[in-house]
């Protein structure tokens, strides 16, 4: 589906994190807020509400964002009618016991183990996120929420700090968020001109999807609405659209192991002198990219930064066996482009997987394994026992089509591809199925592949929750006595 180049989006309605992910303002902190009385909670939002940054603007200084669990917006009192018709997966919570399978959130990443948002954690209300340009405007801004906390009785179940390391990497050494689709009707770019163009709807509630149609989004009696403050609904005049210019956020705080991440990939590399380029390569295979970036399609036999950047590839025609890209390689499970439907075209499967894109707008917490995040310095450390990793965050304007879809039948799924006991090699759950442990990542090669076993997980789920993301005329009436 083309989306319609004449849509607007109503920038001046949607928080900004939504189209930008700030890379101007590397300093960011995210707090867990718990409210502990209605007229406070509602005061604080009151108050805070003018800071929140609109799309409309890019900040060279800082930006605030809010957004709240099911838990809550039920605190603070949305109708009944608007609660319950908010999308199952968000009402029910990424800790539901059948959705706790269907992500891999067992074993190692059983709720039950996490430091926030699981069951045996304090309830999650709300979610502030602050970035700004320096580390001492994040300071003056957080300690000016501290105060209004403390004014509003709102407790900080926890704040998570990120840390920024250098070239964009992540803790493995990787570089990350090369590719990302862009939110057409905010992007300069034209349908058709990039294949990563999708129809707004797909991330921002309120607009056509892939699907051409309005996403679900929560309603509201208009006369719930006194102030006439939201808009009415897509082809419904009758009732209010809560959801519009909203959209769905999913955080999981993920633990890196990066000791054991490269203690593997040297144990596995032959004993000669080329270890440390061996381990490289196969840490490579696994994301699908090499520490630049570049993509193992392109560069397939030793880095080549001329590629760091490149997004423009795909699969089916360059690398159809997964010589080059391991069929079960990280980037390749989580947008396996055109090379899915093996059995149809190439065409089918690009459509196909572009109905399971994500907007990711993460960041990395806790100080690198090495200073220089250079991959002979991550490999030769010691291990500091240190937690560090990623506060994974995506939007979606469909959490089972989007997020959990990937997670469970990309993600998760040791079939996928004709693999047959393999799970993502960054952040698959390894389980028992079908008498074998899914922690085997394997290497297509001529003229046999080449099976890495008893791989160890090198992350874990700390804590995690879905959140609403609300559009800034949603979040005045929240704001509203
Ligand atoms: C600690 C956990 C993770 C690490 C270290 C990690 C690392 C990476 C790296 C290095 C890339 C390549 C850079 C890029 O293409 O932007 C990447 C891409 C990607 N990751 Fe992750 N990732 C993690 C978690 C996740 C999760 C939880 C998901 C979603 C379920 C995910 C989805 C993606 C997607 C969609 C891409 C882009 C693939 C493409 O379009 O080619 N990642 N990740």
């Amino acid at each position: 589906m083309k989306w319609d180049s004449n849509t607007t989006l109503e920038k001046e309605d949607i928080q900004g994190l939504l189209v930008r992910g700030y890379s101007k303002l590397p300093y960011a902190s995210y707090h867990l807020l718990r409210f502990n009385d209605l007229k406070d909670a509602k005061s604080y939002l009151h108050e805070s509400i003018t800071q929140v940054t609109k799309a409309s603007t890019s900040p060279d200084d800082m930006a605030v964002h809010l957004a709240f669990t099911y838990d809550g917006l039920k605190y603070l009192s949305l109708p009944e009618i608007t609660l319950q018709s908010f999308l199952r997966q968000f009402k029910e919570g990424m800790t539901e016991k059948h959705r706790s399978f269907v992500l891999g959130d067992e074993h190692a990443n059983a709720p039950e183990l996490w430091e926030w948002g699981g069951p045996n954690n304090p309830p999650v209300h709300a979610l502030l996120m602050l970035y700004t340009k320096d580390k001492s405007t994040l300071e003056a801004v957080q300690s000016q929420h501290h105060t209004l906390f403390g004014h509003h009785h709102i407790e900080e179940v926890r704040m998570l700090a990120t840390d920024t390391l250098p070239d964009l990497k992540e803790h493995f050494g990787f570089r990350d968020g090369v590719s990302q689709p862009y939110v057409g009707g905010f992007s300069n770019k034209q349908p058709g001109e990039n294949e990563d163009i999708l129809p707004p709807g797909e991330f921002v509630l309120g607009y056509k999807n892939w699907y051409g149609q309005y996403p679900d989004s929560p309603i509201m009696e208009t006369e719930s609405d006194a102030d006439d403050l939201l808009p009415s609904y897509p082809n419904n005049l009758k009732v209010k659209d809560f959801g519009m210019n909203g959209s769905y956020l999913v955080f999981r705080q993920l633990s890196q192991d990066v000791y054991c991440f490269w203690k593997y990939m040297k144990e596995q590399a032959p004993a000669a002198s080329h270890t440390q380029k061996e381990a490289v390569k196969l840490a490579s295979k696994m994301v699908g990219r090499w520490p630049s970036g570049a993509p193992l399609v392109k560069a397939p036999h030793a880095d080549d930064v001329q590629y760091a950047n490149h997004n423009d590839f795909n699969y089916w025609k360059e690398d159809f066996n997964g010589l080059k890209c391991p069929i079960g390689a990280h980037i390749r499970r989580t947008n396996p482009r055109d090379s899915l439907l093996t059995e149809k075209t190439d065409l089918e499967s690009k459509e196909m997987v572009l109905k399971h894109r994500i907007l990711r707008r993460g960041r990395t917490y806790g100080t690198p394994l090495a200073e220089s995040m250079k991959t002979d310095d991550l490999m030769n450390a010691e291990d500091d026992g240190k937690e560090r990793g990623l506060h994974f965050i995506c939007f979606v304007g469909d959490l089972i089509r989007q997020f959990e879809f990937i997670q469970n039948a990309w993600v998760k799924f040791h079939k996928f591809g004709g693999l047959y006991e393999d799970s993502d090699p960054l952040i698959g759950t390894h389980y028992q199925k079908d008498g074998h442990v899914t922690d085997t990542f394997t290497v297509p090669e001529e003229p046999v592949r080449k099976r890495y076993k008893n791989m160890p997980q090198f992350t874990a789920v700390k804590g995690g929750a879905y959140f609403f993301f609300p559009g800034i005329k949603a979040l005045t009436y929240l704001s509203r006595p």
